[in-house]
C-alpha cells in the first residue's frame, strides 16, 4: 500500500481516469443549483443529475472530478475518529458510455496496481447486489471481479439496503452498486460476518454505482434512457487507510489546523478525551464553515437554510473553543490556514478569502455578545425550574432571543442533569418559520428541525417504532428523547442492554408491516384522563395542558403528541434501522431512516 498524502491522491486519481479518456471537471458548488430538496451537495453525482438523466454534458461522456461535499446529518457524531461534516469525493462517470466491465476493471487496477494505490489483492473484498423485484442479482459484476483475481469467498451478495445507491434527494437516478472494502484482517465477528457488519473487519473504500433507474415521485423505478456509471471514493477515508491511521484528524489535511488550535489554546491534542473532542470539532466545523462561505455561491450566517447550518457550525466551534481556552478571534486564523492548504484545488477559497475571515469573525463576536446574556438567562431558568424539564417554548426563546442553537441548550441542560423538550422546540421553530415565510414553498432541510413533509413522516415512524419496541422488548421501554432531521429519526429509550440483531430486525419488520397496512393517522382532542383511559402512551405528562391531542395509527399506536404527522401510514415508504447503540447508562439510541 502506498502512503499518499491528500494532494498526491487527488492528482493520481484524476490522472488515472484522464489517461482513460475522462475529462477532468472542476468541483461544482457546495450549494446545489436547481435542487430544492437538499441544502448542500452531498455526493459527486449530485451536480451531474441532469446528465445522468440524459442531457448532453459539454465535456463528453466520460468525466472525473474531486467534489466538495457537506453532510450534516451526523453533526452530533463529529468529535469521534471518523465523522466530518465536510469531505471530498473522488469520482468518475460514464454517461451512457462504458458500463460494468470497464468500471470494475479500472477500479481494480487503481486499487491494486503498485503505480497507483498498491493495495494487496488479499486485503480486498467486494459486495454486489443480491437482486430483488426492482433489479436482478448482479452475477455479471461478481464474474468481473473473479476475472480480476478476487476469490469467490471475498465477493459478497448483499440486499438493497447495502448495495443500492440513491437517489440523492427524493427522486432521481439510482441503481445497484458494487462496493469495495479493505479487509483489515480482523477475525470474523460471527459466522455471517460480511461487509454489511459494522464490526470493523471491513472498511469501505469505493463505490461503483450502476445507474440504470430513475426513482419517480410515486416511488417506482423506471429504466433510464442511458446506462451510467457513478463512482465515489471518500478522500479523507482513503488517506486514512493508505497511511494506516485510525482517525481522519491524523491525516495531512488537519495538521496545520490542529497545530494552530494547540498554539491558540495552550492545550495539547490528545491530552484528554474532552480536549481531543474539542480540537476535532473546531477543526471540522471551521473547515466546513470556510468552504460554505468561500464557495462561489457561498452564503453567510443567518437563521434559515444553509445560513443556519453555517451559524450552527461556527457557534459550536466557538463554544468548544471556550471549553479549551481558545483565544478570541482564532477561528478565522484557523480558517485562513485551510484556505492556504486548499488554495490550489479550490482557488475560489482564495478569491473569497476576505469574506470567509470577516464572516467568521463577525459571527464569533455576535455569538459572544448574546451568549453572555443568554447564559445568565439560562441560569435563571434552570434555578427556577419546577422539575428537570425545560419546555420547548423556553428553549425556543433562548434560540430566538439569545441565539442559542437547540443543541447548545440541550448540552447545557445535560451538564445540569436536565432535559429539553426538543420536539416542542421543533414545533415552536416551525411555527416561527411558517409565520416568517407565510406561503413560501416547503422544502426539505438537511440536519435541521423543521416542519417538512419528510420530518412529519419520520415523526410518524417514531410512534410506530416506540410501539414495536414495546411489543418486542416489553413495557419497560419508555421514550427518553427524540430528535428528527429531514434525513433520519433518532429515538432514545430506556432499556438495560444492547438489542440483539434479531430484535432489531423484528422491530424493523413490524414497523414495515404496520406501514404496509396503510392505516389512516387520526387525531382526537381529549382530556389527559380520557387519553389515559384510552390507553394512550405519553411521556413528560407534566408538560401537557388540560386537553391533549391523541394520535392513533390503526391498531398499532396510540400516543399523546403535538405533531406534525403524516396523514396515512402508506406514505412512509420503507423503514430501516441504521444503528442501535448506547446513549447513556440504561438508555439505548436508535437511528432510523425512511427510504
Ligand atoms: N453516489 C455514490 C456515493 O455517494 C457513488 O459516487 O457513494
Amino acid at each position: 500500500m502506498r502512503k499518499l498524502n491528500s494532494s498526491q491522491l487527488r492528482e493520481l486519481y484524476l490522472k488515472f481516469f484522464q489517461a482513460r479518456g475522462h475529462a477532468v471537471i472542476h468541483s461544482a458548488s457546495l450549494i446545489p443549483e436547481n435542487d430544492p430538496t437538499v441544502l448542500f451537495t452531498t455526493a459527486g453525482m449530485h451536480p451531474l443529475v441532469p446528465y445522468l438523466l440524459g442531457e448532453k454534458h459539454p465535456n463528453g461522456t466520460r468525466l472525473t472530478d474531486v467534489q466538495k461535499c457537506v453532510r450534516t446529518g451526523d453533526i452530533d457524531e463529529v468529535g469521534d475518529a471518523t465523522h466530518c461534516t465536510f469531505f471530498e469525493m473522488l469520482g468518475n462517470w460514464s454517461l451512457g458510455d462504458y458500463f460494468k466491465k470497464e468500471a470494475i476493471a479500472w477500479s481494480f487496477e487503481f486499487l491494486t496496481s503498485p503505480e497507483y494505490l498498491g493495495i494487496d489483492v488479499d486485503h480486498l473484498a467486494v459486495s454486489v447486489f443480491a437482486g430483488d423485484e426492482d433489479a436482478p442479482r448482479d452475477e455479471e459484476s461478481a464474474k468481473l471481479w473473479e476475472a480480476c483475481g478476487l476469490p469467490k469467498e471475498r465477493i459478497f451478495y448483499l440486499p438493497k439496503k447495502n448495495n443500492w445507491w440513491g437517489p440523492a434527494g427524493q427522486t432521481g437516478p439510482c441503481g445497484p452498486d458494487t462496493e469495495m472494502f479493505i479487509d483489515t484482517g480482523k477475525p470474523k465477528c460471527c459466522e455471517e460476518c460480511s461487509p454489511a457488519c459494522d464490526c470493523g473487519k471491513y472498511i469501505e473504500i469505493w463505490n461503483d454505482v450502476f445507474m440504470q433507474y430513475n426513482k419517480t415521485a410515486e416511488g417506482t423505478f423506471e429504466p433510464l434512457k442511458q446506462k451510467n456509471v457513478d463512482t465515489g471514493m471518500g478522500l479523507e477515508r482513503t488517506i486514512c487507510i493508505l497511511n494506516d491511521v485510525k482517525s481522519v484528524y491524523d491525516t495531512d489535511l488537519f495538521t496545520e489546523a490542529l497545530a494552530l488550535i494547540a498554539e491558540y489554546s495552550g492545550k495539547t491534542y490528545g491530552e484528554s478525551e474532552a480536549v481531543t473532542k474539542a480540537f476535532r470539532i473546531i477543526a471540522d466545523h471551521v473547515r466546513t464553515a470556510a468552504f460554505i462561505i468561500g464557495d462561489d455561491r457561498g452564503v453567510t450566517p443567518s437563521n434559515v437554510d444553509q445560513g443556519y447550518v453555517l451559524r450552527r457550525l461556527i457557534r459550536r466551534a466557538v463554544r468548544y473553543g471556550r471549553q479549551i481556552g481558545l483565544r478570541r478571534g482564532s477561528l478565522s486564523l484557523i480558517a485562513d490556514s485551510y484556505i492556504q492548504k486548499y488554495a490550489e484545488v479550490y482557488p475560489e477559497m482564495v478569491h473569497n478569502r476576505d469574506r470567509v475571515l470577516d464572516e467568521i469573525n463577525k459571527e464569533e463576536e455576535r455569538f459572544i455578545k448574546t451568549v453572555s446574556m443568554g447564559l445568565k438567562e439560562f441560569e435563571k431558568i434552570a434555578s427556577s425550574l419546577d422539575g428537570t424539564f425545560i419546555d420547548g417554548k423556553t428553549a425556543f426563546r433562548l434560540y430566538d432571543t439569545f441565539g442559542f442553537p437547540i443543541e447548545m441548550t440541550v448540552e447545557l441542560a445535560k451538564e445540569r442533569g436536565l432535559t429539553v423538550d426538543e420536539e416542542g422546540f421543533a414545533k415552536a421553530f416551525a411555527e416561527h418559520q411558517q409565520k416568517s415565510h407565510a406561503g413560501s414553498e416547503q422544502r426539505f432541510k438537511g440536519g435541521l428541525a423543521d416542519a417538512s413533509e419528510q420530518t412529519a413522516k419520520l415523526h410518524t415512524a417514531t410512534h410506530l417504532l416506540q410501539a414495536m419496541l414495546r411489543k418486542v422488548l416489553g413495557d419497560e421501554v419508555k421514550q427518553k428523547g427524540s430528535n428528527i432531521t429531514a434525513e433520519r429519526l433518532r429515538f432514545d429509550f430506556s432499556f438495560g442492554r444492547p438489542m440483539t440483531e434479531e430484535e432489531v430486525r423484528e422491530v424493523e419488520r413490524l414497523v414495515n408491516e404496520a406501514i404496509a397496512e396503510g392505516a389512516e393517522v387520526t387525531c382526537e382532542e381529549m382530556s389527559v384522563e380520557e387519553a389515559k383511559k384510552k390507553g394512550a402512551i405519553g411521556l413528560f405528562e407534566s408538560k401537557y395542558g388540560e386537553r391533549v391531542k391523541v394520535y392513533t395509527m390503526g391498531r398499532f399506536s396510540c400516543e399523546i403528541c403535538g405533531g406534525p404527522h403524516a396523514k396515512n401510514l402508506s406514505s412512509l415508504g420503507h423503514f430501516r434501522i441504521v444503528k442501535e447503540q448506547s446513549s447513556s447508562a440504561g438508555v439505548r439510541r436508535i437511528k432510523a431512516v425512511l427510504e
